[in-house]
Parts: structure tokens; C-alpha cells; sequence
């Protein structure tokens, strides 16, 4: 009797090799999908900055230029747009000086613990408003009611006002806690908050425009 020719999708060494090869790929897939999203979320520096280099995490000299947010129609959603350069606590700071100022924001968010009520880029609670993008929330702006409520000049000021006497200022059915955040911390959370706003989040929290006049109904 004639042997009957083997089918390919019988024959064990087609599936070894055909194991071998994808696994192969997807780790050199993976490998260079590693270097590339550690290229976009590298932190930018101050020389990018001056040059108008666009980066995802931009330095923390950031907190020395004008943020806006604007609708990219090619993306789909907004994104962050790097401005003039405006005084920040009533000056420029120097690379150095903004580092150490974000460095203690960062310190005293994780302190005070933030994200058990708010949400930072993607992680925490939603118990309180998302803060990732707080820093362009409207209602600090020149004619918002935080800064009408704070009776400060500038965003920062009267950020970091209300962030060491929150219960002085409720504008939601929920308040903030005092968490005894000294002058020193406000200005580092501000900071922190103001580079947090800078950072290209592909559009998330979605629909951030909207939800602020929602709230700002209330
Ligand atoms: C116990 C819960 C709680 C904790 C902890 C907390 N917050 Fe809040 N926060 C709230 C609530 C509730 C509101 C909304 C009330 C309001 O606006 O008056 C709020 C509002 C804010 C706002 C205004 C939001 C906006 O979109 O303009 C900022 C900014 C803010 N918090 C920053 C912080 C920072 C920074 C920390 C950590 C140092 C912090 N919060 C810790 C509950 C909390």
C-alpha cells in the first residue's frame, strides 16, 4: 500500500518551527517597543524648551512658559501647547530651581496623598476632580471663580491658596480637607500641577473641557 503524503498541518516540526518563529518575533517586537516608549516619555530638557522642541514630558522649566490647551483636529482630541514665557510665583526659575521645586511637589503629593481623592494621569480615585489637567481648569483663570474667591492676581497664587486653606473656598458638594500644607508645599503642588497639565496624555482625561463647565454648573 502507498504511503499517503503527510498534510503540512500534521507535521510537528512545521509547528516547532512556526513556535520558534513567533516567539522570536514578538520578542524583538517587544524589545523595540520598549526603547520607543522610553524615548517618548524620556522628560525633555530645558534646551528643547528654548529651541520649541515638542516633547511628551517636557522639563521642568515648563513651569516658566504659558500653557494652553488646544484642539489637534489631525489627533482627534487636545493637546498641550507650549507658549510664551510667563513669571511663575513672580519670577523665572532656573533648571536647577525648577527641578527642586517639582521635587517637592511630587514629595508632598505622595505625603498627603493626593490620588486617595483625585486622579493623577490615570491613577487614584474619583472621588475628587481629576487633576491631571487642573491647572487649565477655567475656574482659575483671570475671570474664574477661584481666583475671583481667592482674591488673587495670578493661577498660581491662587492655587496655592486654596490648596492650604481648601475649606475656606468650597465650590463643590464635596470639600477638601485642610492637609496642613505649608506656603512652600503649595507652591511645589502648584508647580508639580502646572508641568503634570504640560504632559501629553494622547486627549485623557477625555473630554476635559467639558466635564469643567459641567462642574462649574453645579
Ligand atoms: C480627602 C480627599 C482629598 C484629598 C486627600 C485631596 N483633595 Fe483636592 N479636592 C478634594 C475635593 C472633594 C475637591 C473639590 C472641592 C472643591 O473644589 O472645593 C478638591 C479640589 C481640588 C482642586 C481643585 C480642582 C480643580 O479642578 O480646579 C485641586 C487643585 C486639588 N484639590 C488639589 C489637591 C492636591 C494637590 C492634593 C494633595 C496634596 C489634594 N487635592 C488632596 C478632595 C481631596
Amino acid at each position: 500500500m502507498a504511503e499517503q503524503p503527510k498534510s503540512v498541518w500534521r507535521s510537528i516540526s512545521f509547528w516547532r518551527r512556526s513556535a520558534a518563529w513567533v516567539t522570536g518575533f514578538a520578542t524583538i517586537l517587544l524589545i523595540w517597543l520598549t526603547f520607543d516608549t522610553m524615548s517618548q516619555i524620556t522628560m525633555g530638557t530645558d534646551a528643547d524648551l528654548q529651541k520649541g522642541v515638542t516633547k511628551r514630558v517636557p522639563a521642568p522649566t515648563v513651569i516658566n512658559y504659558h500653557i494652553d490647551y488646544k484642539m489637534s483636529k489631525k489627533r482627534g482630541h487636545e493637546v498641550p501647547v507650549i507658549g510664551k514665557k510667563e513669571p511663575f510665583f513672580g519670577k523665572e526659575w532656573s533648571p536647577k530651581e525648577a527641578a527642586a521645586l517639582l521635587h517637592l511637589g511630587k514629595l508632598t503629593s505622595q505625603a498627603k496623598n493626593c490620588m486617595n481623592c483625585h486622579t493623577l494621569l490615570g491613577n487614584g480615585a474619583y472621588y475628587a476632580p481629576d487633576l491631571t489637567k487642573a491647572w487649565l481648569d477655567p475656574a482659575w483663570s483671570k475671570n474664574g471663580s477661584m481666583m475671583a474667591m481667592t482674591g488673587k492676581s495670578t493661577r498660581e497664587e491662587a492655587m496655592a491658596e486654596f490648596l492650604q486653606h481648601p475649606s475656606k473656598y468650597p465650590t463643590h458638594a464635596r470639600m477638601m480637607p485642610n492637609l496642613g500644607i505649608t506656603a512652600e508645599e503649595a507652591k511645589g503642588l502648584v508647580a508639580f500641577l502646572k508641568h503634570m497639565s504640560s504632559i501629553d496624555t494622547n486627549g485623557f482625561p477625555r473630554n476635559f473641557a467639558k466635564e469643567e463647565e459641567s462642574t462649574n454648573a453645579h
